[in-house]
């Protein structure tokens, strides 16, 4: 039997480069081998303030996108979180069980609670940016998957995943699989083009430093050809030292079959405009038609079908499994 694989993706945005390169690329590269779900993490959206209309349109957006970049309905199960009931039911559960401490560790929350508190006047950050890993936490655990693909910054959050499978385990007897996060060897972590020492990240306000999967062509060539570098002119992988040119590197890297030491020793004596142009060129090569499938996707009946298929299967398994959960605990009652 094919070990089950899950993992998600924020509706607060259109995906980037970063969650394609990062996330995307792997879930299609591993969809043969492994029993994949992938949801739409709606629900981790609305930890920070969303519009109605925007928020539906992301939700439809990004389901369009997974299927438009070559996600298999067929062999993968797409659903949306808050479809799933269970997630949130098996959360609070978690929350019950996770320690302060350990959420207050967690990168992510530092830096959102401190961008969110830039943008409000009154500092207000709600809750659930505080306890949003113990619903992904909740995501993963309720569908016994045994791996979960993502980028580099999920790791930490990967990490109290199995804590809290393992402390769960320990009180009440095997449950849950301890999960394993599969993170790439490249791209786990596309660099922001105009910073390129911050993550490119589709809340950065400079819509400069990322490319949205969605983003005319044009803008996506003028990006790359934009994107910050160094002013040595000198051909070399140095994430150090040279952390723009090296994230473009990793870019076209991965998304061609070429190794970076390969890439250097080719663009060694031609100067980082032709290799920027190059660049361009792949970066355009590969969005261009995941944008054409896009756009009939969206407007279709077909994607609501196979989110309705998706949600239904989903809904079996996490039922089952909160179940067990509840019996466990002692939540409910055994009637007389
Ligand atoms: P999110 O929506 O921020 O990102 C989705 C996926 O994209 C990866 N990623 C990147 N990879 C490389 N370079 C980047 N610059 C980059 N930016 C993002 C992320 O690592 C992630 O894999 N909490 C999650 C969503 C989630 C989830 C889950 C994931 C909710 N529940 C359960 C896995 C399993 C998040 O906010 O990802």
């Amino acid at each position: 039997m094919k070990k089950r694989m899950i993992s998600g993706i924020q509706s607060s945005g259109t995906i980037t480069l970063g969650n394609y390169i990062g996330a995307i690329q792997n879930f299609i590269r591993l969809q043969d081998e492994y029993e994949l779900f992938v949801f739409i993490a709606d629900l981790h959206s609305i930890t920070t303030p969303q519009d109605r209309k925007e928020l539906q349109h992301n939700i439809r957006s990004l389901a369009a996108l997974y299927l438009a970049c070559g996600l298999d309905p067929e062999r993968v199960t797409i659903f949306i979180q808050s479809e799933v009931p269970q997630h949130t039911q098996l959360s609070w559960i978690l929350e019950c069980s996770t320690y302060m401490g350990e959420l207050e560790r967690m990168t992510q929350f530092k830096d959102k609670s401190r961008s969110q508190a830039e943008k409000t006047a009154n500092a207000s950050i709600g809750v659930g940016l505080f306890t949003y890993p113990s619903l992904m936490a909740a995501d993963i655990l309720l569908y016994d998957a045994a791996f979960v693909p993502v980028g580099e910054d999920q790791k930490q959050h990967l990490e109290l995943t199995r804590n809290l499978a393992q402390r769960f385990n320990n009180k009440h007897g095997e449950t849950f699989i301890v999960p394993e996060p599969v993170i790439p060897k490249t791209g786990a972590r596309i660099m922001s083009l105009t910073e390129p020492t911050r993550k490119m990240s589709k809340s950065d306000p400079n819509p400069r430093s990322f490319i949205s999967m969605l983003d005319p062509l044009k803008t996506i060539e003028k990006k790359i050809k934009s994107a910050v570098t160094d002013s040595d002119g000198i051909m070399a992988y140095d994430p150090e030292n040279k952390p723009g040119l090296s994230n473009l590197l990793t870019i076209y890297s991965v998304l061609t079959s070429k190794t970076i030491d390969e890439l250097v020793a080719e663009y060694a004596d031609s100067g980082y405009g032709a290799f920027k142009a190059d660049l361009a060129k792949i970066v355009v090569d590969t969005i261009a038609p995941i944008q054409e499938r896009y756009h009939e996707i969206y407007a279709s009946a077909m994607l609501d079908e196979i989110l309705d298929t998706g949600a239904f299967k989903a809904q079996r398994l996490a039922s089952r499994k909160l179940e067990k959960v509840n019996k466990k605990i002692g939540l409910g009652r055994r009637r007389k």
